[in-house]
């Protein structure tokens, strides 16, 4: 794409004839390529914001959490694995690792019963050479899963969900230290109530059953309810709707241990630090442990120019990361990928829910050297 703007330049600049063709090409070529305004996102130049920044100098995140009960982590791709670079990125920095889409139903369970874990495997092998803990993402979800499932209702649907959860938890026991076990299960507006899911045919019970079927199938491993949009806390529909969910759950003596906040920022609409402290403050006073699971802070709609977007970003992160700090029970963060040019962020379709990128959401730009944002989360944990 870039080739072929570039080329396409330098043709209508052989043909201008006079100094205001000229200038007119170059600036429309200078603001393509400064601002980000043509391409697509893997033609974006690298965030690098604009200082001299580089791996080497750079105290690996897990090293600076190390003295802390909390985990650093990352999102990965089976497929990022075949790339060194991004193997030793990940192993320097992060000590926990999430399956990006891999232990999902729709690529481990293709067809009833039967069952492809490999690029699961690959995951929670590299977590376990690297000392990383591993998290599992996720058994129920509406969305990423089969199409067969849609189609089931009563005891089949409550079969193949069982069966599902103890099949996958089962064949990971005692490696995967944290399982999102239901994933989104609300539903977005001013309800606060449950989404209708494929899995509510079950009745709103159905998350009590998947809980306690993955507890037989690990009783070890720590298990959590994950959301989006239910950071904001008090007053805010989808976060109360958790926490009357949650609370519902500990009620009933259901093995929930946590709740995962996906913390996917939109910098157009967010809550202040305090009111993200408060609410996590609520889900920890009902013994739950509390974790940014998918923490992303895209800078598109940020105001200001590529700096002023990644200090801002830089401010942002510090501030929800010592948020957790503040918070005994907040025992991770995990980031939704590890590149810019690995996020979820850079399709298209998933970008523009966070209106116009470029995105840059991630620590580390492109070239995977560090970016100001990192440098919030090192300062936030040292307590800075
Ligand atoms: O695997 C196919 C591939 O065969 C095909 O060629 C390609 C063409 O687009 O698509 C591939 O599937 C993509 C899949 O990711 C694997 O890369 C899907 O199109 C794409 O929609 C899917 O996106 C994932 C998204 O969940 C789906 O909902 C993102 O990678 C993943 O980061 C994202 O993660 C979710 C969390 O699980 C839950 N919370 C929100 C978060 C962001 O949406």
């Amino acid at each position: 794409m870039m080739t072929t703007l570039t080329t396409f330049f330098a043709r209508a600049l052989g043909r201008c004839t006079d100094h205001a063709c000229h200038t007119l090409l170059l600036v429309a070529l200078a603001c393509g390529l400064i601002a980000g305004c043509i391409g697509r996102p893997h033609d974006w130049p690298a965030a690098k914001g604009g200082k001299a920044m580089h791996r080497s100098d750079v105290t690996p995140l897990r090293q600076a959490s190390a003295g802390t009960h909390r985990r650093i982590g990352t999102a990965v791709r089976s497929g990022h694995l075949t790339d060194p670079r991004l193997r030793s990125l990940v192993a320097t920095h992060f000590d926990s690792l999430t399956a990006e889409n891999e232990m999902k139903w729709g690529n481990t369970e293709r067809q009833p019963g039967s069952f492809s874990l490999g690029a699961g495997d690959q995951l929670v092998a590299f977590a376990a050479e690297n000392g990383m803990r591993m998290r599992g993402h996720t058994l129920v979800w509406h969305l990423q899963l089969a199409n067969w499932v849609k189609d089931l209702s009563g005891d089949a649907l409550r079969e193949a969900m069982k069966r599902h959860i103890r099949t996958l938890v089962g064949h990971w026991r005692g490696q995967i230290a944290q399982w999102d076990v239901v994933n989104e299960a609300l539903a977005d507006g001013s309800d606060g109530k449950l989404r209708d899911s494929p899995f509510l045919k079950l009745g709103e019970g159905y998350l009590d059953e998947a809980f306690r079927t993955a507890h037989e199938a690990d009783p070890e491993a720590l298990l959590f309810y994950n959301d989006y949009g239910i950071e904001a806390g008090e007053g805010d529909a989808k976060s109360d709707g958790a926490l009357r969910l949650c609370t519902r759950l500990k009620k009933a003596g259901v093995p929930i241990h946590g709740i995962g906040m996906q913390m996917h920022v939109d910098p157009r609409h967010w809550p202040t630090p305090e009111e993200i402290q408060r609410n996590v403050e609520r889900f920890a006073a009902l013994g739950l442990f509390v974790e940014f699971t998918e923490m992303d802070v895209p800078v598109g709609r940020i105001r200001g120019t590529l700096d002023e977007k990644l200090q801002s970003q830089r401010t942002i992160t510090h501030d929800i990361v010592a948020a957790c700090f503040r918070v005994e029970k907040c025992t991770g963060i995990t980031l939704w990928g590890i590149s810019d040019a690995n996020s979820w962020l850079n399709d298209p379709h998933w970008g523009s829910l966070r209106g116009r990128g470029p995105h840059y959401p991630l620590a580390f730009d492109e070239v995977l050297e560090p970016k100001p944002m990192l440098f919030g989360i090192l300062d936030a944990f040292a307590g800075r």
